[in-house]
């Protein structure tokens, strides 16, 4: 069994989604339960250590290790100040996603840098309620910087896969997928993936001031194709198998990279997007 304690704060963090709930290939150096002000996080987080320079990386599974935990479910401010609270400034999380256009098949990697809510205000989303009042900015929902690193990792991936970038994400409440009529309407509104995990996760964590990046997998090309079988399970889990491969994939070459020292700015809080410095917020 793993140490429960690290001693040194841990700037980055990944978040595995759907198929993603443990990292191989890499040295776990401790197991922490962190417990928050909103509870406990959707999995222990697990400290890693790159295999040259041993930097720690935190790994938290957000459906649970048994993926016990609906989209509407997961823990999400646990998550998030948890890792805050260990020293994260930056997170890259990755998520399942449904393609609403015929140019990102199955299997290839997004890199969002839009976000449409369409969540039903059931799941907390903020840190500020209960007498402190904060409106941070969220024009923007996702670190570019470390999105372009991410591209830039295309190579990594088996099977000809790509990274897209650009992309508008739009994040639904679930558990049910989609109706035609309604994957129609998120092209029209210029929606190329969805999935249900993007919010809180993102708003939480510019709220924490934490740079956040999503990668996102392609696994159906949900159901605004007329002709074609709408999405289903079966098809759904083997695209998954072959994308949590390409994760462990790209994850290793994005760590090498990241941890560089050039980076430093993007893991050290140096270069923290201020968000609370600009926000409208109570004295
Ligand atoms: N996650 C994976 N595929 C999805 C889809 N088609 N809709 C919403 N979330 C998804």
């Amino acid at each position: 069994s793993l140490p429960e304690t690290y001693d040194s704060p841990v700037h980055l963090a990944i978040i595995g989604g759907t198929g993603i709930s443990r990292l191989e290939g890499f040295k776990s150096v401790a197991s922490l339960t962190v417990s928050t002000p909103w509870g406990a996080t959707s999995s222990p987080i697990i400290i890693l250590e790159t295999p040259n320079n041993k930097k720690p990386v935190a790994f938290i599974a957000r459906h649970g290790v048994h993926h016990q935990y609906t989209p509407s479910e997961v823990p999400a401010r646990a998550n998030i100040a948890a890792l805050r609270s260990i020293g994260v400034r930056t997170i890259i999380a990755f998520s399942a996603v449904g393609s609403l256009r015929e140019d990102i098949p199955p299997r290839d990697f997004v890199v969002p840098n839009q976000i449409i809510d369409r969540t039903k205000g059931i799941r907390p989303s903020t840190f500020f309620e209960g007498g402190i009042v904060a409106h941070v900015g969220f024009s923007d929902p996702f670190d570019d910087k470390i999105g372009q690193i991410v591209k830039g990792c295309e190579w990594a991936l088996a099977g000809g896969a790509k990274i897209h970038d650009g992309k508008t994400l739009v994040c639904m409440e679930g558990p049910q997928f989609s109706t035609r009529a309604e994957s129609k309407m998120y092209r029209a509104w210029g929606g190329d993936i969805i999935n249900m995990s993007v919010i809180p996760e993102s708003k939480l964590a510019r709220e924490a001031e934490i740079h956040y990046t999503m990668v996102c997998m392609a696994t159906d090309y949900d159901c605004f194709r007329d002709n074609a079988p709408p999405v289903n399970v079966a098809e759904v889990m083997g695209h998954m198998k072959a994308n949590a491969l390409n994760a462990q994939h790209l994850i290793g070459a994005l760590l090498e990279e990241l941890v560089k020292d050039d980076h430093n700015d993007l893991l050290s809080g140096t270069a923290l997007n201020e968000s609370s410095k600009w926000a409208i917020c109570t004295s």
